[in-house]
């Protein structure tokens, strides 16, 4: 398969232009056998994935543990992966960046991280962006992590978090960003884009609603992670399902599949753009990695664009 590669950010680190989101293995998606997860990293990285992106909150250290085993067992040689894991708010004292980074280590069975993001910005701990700034800095000189991203932070914090480093820059910005939830358009990706810097798209898929593969009552009744998430609530799933019947037109058009579509649609919106897709298979990783290595014909582009753009979504359903 054509996989495409790039660099993150101003980084010297390559990275495959689609990567593997790992969040799926936690209670929070389902993946909580370890051979299963197994399965899914062998055949991402099989077939030329490079990237898996994983966090220390999916399952309280389990996506880690995970990665990390299936790493050593499957005999990956340390540089043939980028591990991108991330603190989250309430880790993000000084000295917690760094024992929270030490235990990822141990997790991960490595001894650096490519790299380390900050999850979401601290809100409810009050502590100073510079102080979280700062360690990752020195995490970052000691070769204990190879690069810095953030996370669900708006551009005006980037900015203050970038003022706080000496002599380290920010090589990622991870936000949301999919053909139905386009509001990072507005300033993450221009931002990205002046700054040579990456942006990470998590939810690609929007969770798997921009595929139309429920019906409006399946969508309602999910019962992992979506249940209670708005884009599958009627009002919403309604109008992402006139956006996912032209992506499976264009994708039987073009012979290829609805999410090699919407993949292919968000790597052709900018060459910043990193989707990073949950995959629970083998199969899903074979499907979403056929994405790569061909562009959607620019008329197809910008009918799912136009169609996306006709989408407001609303959070306010109860
Ligand atoms: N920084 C943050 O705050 C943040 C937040 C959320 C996610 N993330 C990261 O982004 C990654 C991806 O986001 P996400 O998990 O929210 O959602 P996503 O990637 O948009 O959707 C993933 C789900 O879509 C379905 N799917 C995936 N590939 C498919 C295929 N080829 N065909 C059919 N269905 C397919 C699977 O669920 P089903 O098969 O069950 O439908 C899968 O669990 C996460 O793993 C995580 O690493 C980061």
């Amino acid at each position: 398969m054509g996989v495409e590669y790039t660099m993150l950010g101003q980084s010297d680190i390559k990275v495959s232009r689609i990567g593997l989101g790992a969040w799926q293995f936690s209670q929070a998606w389902g993946v909580t056998e370890y051979e299963a997860a197994k399965k899914v990293i062998a055949r991402a990285l099989e077939l030329g994935v490079n990237l898996i992106d994983t966090a220390i909150v999916y399952g309280r250290g389990m996506s880690e543990t995970f990665i990390g085993r299936a790493l050593k067992e499957l005999g990956v040689k340390r540089d043939e992966v980028v591990i991108a894991t991330k603190i989250p708010e309430e880790m993000l004292s000084y000295d917690d960046v760094f024992k929270a980074t030490k235990r990822s280590l141990e997790r991960l069975q490595t001894d650096y991280i490519d790299l380390m993001q900050v999850h979401w910005p601290p809100c409810w701990h009050n502590i100073p962006t510079c102080e979280y700034m700062r360690a990752l800095e020195r995490l970052l000189n000691l070769g204990l992590i190879r690069s810095i991203g953030l996370s669900d932070h708006p551009i005006a914090l980037v900015e203050e978090a970038r003022s706080c480093l000496a002599r380290a820059d920010v090589d990622v910005l991870q936000v949301r960003f999919n053909p139905v939830e386009l509001e990072a358009e507005k300033t993450f990706i221009p931002y990205a884009e002046e700054n040579d810097m990456s942006v990470l798209a998590w939810s690609p898929l929007a969770k798997g609603a921009v595929l139309g593969k429920y019906t409006i009552e399946e969508a309602e009744k999910l019962q992992d992670v979506r249940a209670g998430e708005p884009l599958f609530r009627p009002e919403n799933y309604r109008q992402i399902l006139e956006v996912a019947d032209i992506i499976k037109e264009v994708a039987s058009k073009l012979g290829k599949t609805p999410a090699q579509v919407a993949l292919n649609w968000l790597i052709s919106y900018s060459d910043v753009v990193i989707p990073i897709p949950g995959a629970k298979t083998p199969q899903q990783v074979e499907d979403n990695v056929g994405a790569m290595g061909w562009r959607l014909p620019k008329e197809d582009w910008l009918r799912i664009y136009e169609a996306a753009r006709r989408v407001k979504i609303t959070r306010v359903t109860y």
